[in-house]
């Protein structure tokens, strides 16, 4: 029965309240700004090309509808426990109070997969414009310092360097203050602007058809990749211990970020297949690419210049995020305590940053991008259907809990993201599922082996 003792949710908003300290500075705009910064990425400036190259052709703006529609179901029920429960951890803390600690040790562990993994499939594609910009000034890498040993290269040399520097900078402790990722959401915001102008002169309707050269299969299969161009909206639920008015402003952080980035990917997906055939996209920047085939070369060199700021900030927010998960579980007592030490002079927990830096930059530098965003995927997917089951769980458990902000057409709206949500795995390559499966049979056996006897809950330890 220990498998399902739960954390009460008023000690952990209570230890929440008294952990003291953390500044409660972020407004609304903030915070959807915030979401925005770990969104807009490698999924829109990279994924793109492949998916519409090889999975649904001009259908890709579909696909962006198919994915955004579980990820607004997903958002809504976000939503209601954030507004809830806001105390840092996410969807780890909502699982563990509502689900029990097994279930909520499973979605941590998954997390890895969607902080951790997704942050290798970003340096890739920083990588990819990384190159173009040195290219351009004549200075671009050989081939097989480009590419992991898969695609025949050696190691995707950019791709590890870049994780490993932005550890060493969350290490030492530049915080990404929300000024700077403001900032960066403007630039990244104003380059997507650029491309939406330039491009929507160059549409050739012709290069619309056909329109679903993969069938429907093919709009899901690419839904299921780009996909990963959502993940990162509910890194604003972390946020909660630091939101000024986190019951009102969460929720409208959270469904704010994820309605203007569904909205702008639908348009940069229709304008992308619309200037070129979809044939030619299957390239590591296909948005400067793009560009540069109807001619405009200054417009495609600023966008690569944009890309590699915006790509940089998600890399911050997604390691960033991923220490936050472990630091969580190991302050629970189900992972080693050294990775809840905080260095003495950084203030930072640097051991758990500098394991899941070096971690995640082995996998950049030998792993194709495709095969990482769909892990990342699989993880992620698993944990809004989990976290969904949890709110209609927690609204039987607990139907006197404070709910600023309700999911609205309940039952509906949970059972609706956990379909999409189980669609969309469904729709994700075998060699994919297969490793999402032992990644998990490794977290079960760890939690049997240490967490469960380990867990603070278990010893009665004060949380
Ligand atoms: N959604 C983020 C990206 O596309 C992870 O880079």
């Amino acid at each position: 029965m220990s498998l399902w003792r739960t954390k009460s949710i008023e000690k952990a908003l209570e230890a929440a309240n008294n952990n003291g300290g953390l500044h409660r500075a972020l407004g609304s705009m903030d915070l959807t700004l915030l979401g925005i910064g770990a969104v807009i990425g490698a999924g829109i400036f990279v994924l793109t090309g492949v998916a519409a190259a090889t999975q649904a052709g001009p259908a890709l703006m579909l696909s962006f509808v198919v994915s955004g529609l579980a990820c607004i179901f997903a958002a809504l029920v976000y939503a209601e426990l954030a507004s809830a429960v806001p105390i840092s951890g996410s969807a780890y803390t909502y699982s563990y109070v509502a689900l029990g600690e097994f279930v909520a040790w499973i979605v941590g562990w998954n997390l890895v997969l969607e902080y951790g993994v997704s942050s290798a499939a970003v340096a890739i594609g920083w990588s990819g414009y990384f190159n173009r910009a040195l290219e351009g000034v004549g200075l671009g890498l050989p081939a097989d310092l480009m590419k992991a040993p898969h695609e025949g290269g050696l190691v995707n040399l950019p791709a590890l360097l870049i994780i490993l520097l932005v550890s060493v900078i969350l290490m030492i402790g530049v915080k990404q203050s929300s000024r700077f990722n403001n900032l960066i959401v403007m630039v990244k915001l104003a380059v997507i602007a650029l491309f939406i102008v330039v491009a929507a002169g160059h549409v050739e309707p012709a290069n619309w058809k056909p329109f679903m050269p993969f069938g429907w299969e093919g709009v899901m299969g690419g839904a299921a990749l780009i996909f990963f161009a959502y993940i990162g909206f509910d890194a604003v639920s972390t946020a909660g211990e630091e939101a000024r008015n986190p019951q009102r402003d969460l929720p409208r952080g959270i469904i704010g970020s994820l309605v203007i980035c569904t909205i702008i990917y639908i348009i940069v997906a229709a304008l992308l297949t619309g200037i070129v055939p979809y044939t030619l996209l299957n390239v590591k920047d296909p948005v400067a690419f793009a560009l540069a085939q109807v001619g405009e070369r200054l417009a495609s060199n600023l966008i690569s210049v944009g890309a590699i700021a915006g790509l940089t900030s998600v890399l911050l927010v997604l390691l960033y995020g991923q220490s936050r998960v472990f630091f969580a579980m190991s302050r629970d007592g189900l992972l080693p305590s050294v990775f809840s030490q905080v260095h003495a002079r950084f203030r930072t927990p640097a051991p758990v940053i500098m394991v899941t830096g070096a971690v995640a930059a082995l996998v950049a530098g030998f792993m194709p991008i495709g095969q990482v965003a769909e892990l990342a995927n699989v993880g992620t997917l698993s944990a809004f259907a989990v976290v969904s089951i949890g709110v209609l769980v927690l609204r039987r458990t607990h139907p006197n809990l404070h709910r600023p902000f309700k999911t609205p057409f309940m039952p509906w709206t949970p059972i609706l993201a956990i379909l999409f949500c189980s669609y969309l795995i469904a729709s994700l390559g075998a060699v994919t599922l297969w490793r999402f499966v032992i990644w998990t049979a490794i977290g079960v056996a760890i939690y049997f082996a240490y967490s469960r006897k380990r867990s603070l809950l278990a010893i009665g330890a004060p949380l």
